[in-house]
């Protein structure tokens, strides 16, 4: 068995990536050489290019692909759009591409900014007269905003900076704790460094013997940084059969998700696979745009669908309100080279303009999530894709594809009676 304390090592970091693998593969890859030849065949071969890569982060020993498809047809208020997406899922950039080609039909996706203000906190402690505060705040409001004038200069000539600065009582909830509240407009950065330096410039200015700060952050809660997406047409254009009835049963299952909180959030995690994908593969970070959308889920006080749908006078409408704080200029989507690809695909979009494709794909999804699941259920195409995967993972040729393929074609598929067929296979041939 490993100890693990004698795997304890110090200043990994400044071990070579050679040295990293050859520290890795002894301690915990039982020494396997095919392992370190593994890892270093995902070095790019163009030592510039991996360089880059391995700057992104820290401790890096090799890269990690991720599949960077395309989803074509996306009509976006009128502009036909090839949509990049980077997901692992298999179905996701199919079931896209299928939605955009149905929905370029039918007058496409309208989609529209609905508010775009970020938000930073100076959180505080102060033990004294509430009154003195409420002054000194006062006193200082106008210094707080010019005190950030270095750092906000190239943003104000770009149409954004610091829109208002409020002092928040929160003491009813945590004794002597009070906060500044920063709201901010980033343009076209999605704002991280920006905001975070600015935070930290009025909390020096801020502080006295009686205010203690305790730390100045961003916040990824953004209730008022949202897009808008929307799909309409007649109810009976919606389905080949029976299509009213059929407008009812998906109308059914979004309001399921609106009432039903782990209905809800299988439901946005559909939302998510579409706009995470675009979200990755524009640079953008992913992890604070999952976390406003689901604290937005959140905001009624119960977790509910970010989706919504009517009839209304045999018209189908089906729309998504999303927080997307990202940005087109600025962190990872200009250093990226394949961010930047992503962005010429798109058509060099402004930040509104990706905010309202990233919401597109997202409705995209749940549409598609939902369609197949009123109907044929969501295993029939997962399946399709999920059986070349598996077949792939056995290292099968070609044929051996083909044939099992052909096999499984009306039958249930599951890892193992994949696996028991290969190895008939295998042992007729
Ligand atoms: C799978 O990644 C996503 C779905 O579960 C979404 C949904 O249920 O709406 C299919």
């Amino acid at each position: 068995m490993r100890s693990s304390i004698s795997n304890t090592i110090h200043s990994f970091s400044k071990l070579t990536k050679e040295q990293k693998i050859e520290w890795l593969v002894a301690n915990y890859l039982e020494n396997k050489k095919d392992t370190t030849n593994l890892l270093k065949s995902y070095w790019h071969t163009d030592l510039s290019k991996q360089e880059l890569h391995d700057g992104f982060s820290e401790n890096s020993i090799s890269n990690f692909y991720l599949p960077f498809g395309i989803a074509p047809n996306f009509v976006v208020n009128k502009k036909t759009y090839a949509i990049p997406m980077v997901t692992e899922e298999s179905s996701v950039v199919a079931s896209a591409s299928k939605t955009a080609k149905f929905w370029s039909s039918r007058g496409g996706f309208k989609a529209s900014v609905l508010s775009t203000q970020k938000i930073g906190q100076v959180h505080f402690m102060y033990n004294g007269k509430h009154e003195d505060l409420v002054q000194y705040f006062i006193s200082k409001k106008e210094e707080l905003i010019r005190c950030t004038d270095d750092i906000t200069k190239n943003m104000r000539s770009r149409g954004g900076g610091i829109t208002e600065i409020e002092l928040i009582d929160n003491t009813k909830k945590l004794e002597n704790y009070f906060q500044l509240h920063v709201s901010f407009e980033t343009v076209d950065s999605m704002g991280a460094n920006f905001i975070n330096s600015c935070l930290e410039q009025i909390a020096k200015t801020f502080a006295s013997s009686d205010i203690k700060i305790v730390m100045s952050i961003l916040s990824n809660h953004v209730p008022n940084c949202i897009a808008r997406a929307e799909v309409c047409c007649r109810a009976e254009d919606l389905y080949k059969e029976n299509s009213i009835f059929y407008a009812e049963k998906f109308i059914q299952a979004v309001k399921i998700a609106q009432v039903n909180t782990y209905r809800a959030v299988t439901h946005n995690k559909g939302i998510m696979n579409g706009v995470d994908a675009v979200v990755i593969a524009t640079g953008n970070d992913f992890r604070s745009v999952e976390a406003s959308a689901h604290a937005y889920a959140s905001k009624d006080g119960c977790y509910k669908s970010l989706s919504d749908a009517t009839i209304e006078h045999g018209v189908f409408k089906f729309w998504l309100e999303i927080p997307l704080a990202i940005g087109t200029v600025g962190g990872l989507t200009s250093l990226h080279p394949l961010s930047k690809i992503s962005l010429d695909i798109l058509g060099n979009p402004n930040a509104k303009e990706l905010m309202q494709i990233i919401a597109a794909a997202g409705l995209a999804q749940n549409f598609a999530a939902i369609r197949a699941l009123t109907t044929t259920g969501i295993q029939k195409g997962h399946m399709k894709l999920h059986l070349s995967n598996i077949i792939k993972s056995f290292g099968a040729n070609s044929d051996h594809e083909k044939m099992l393929t052909k096999y499984f074609e009306n039958k249930t598929i599951s890892h193992s009676e994949v696996a028991k067929v290969y190895e008939e296979l295998l042992n007729n041939n």
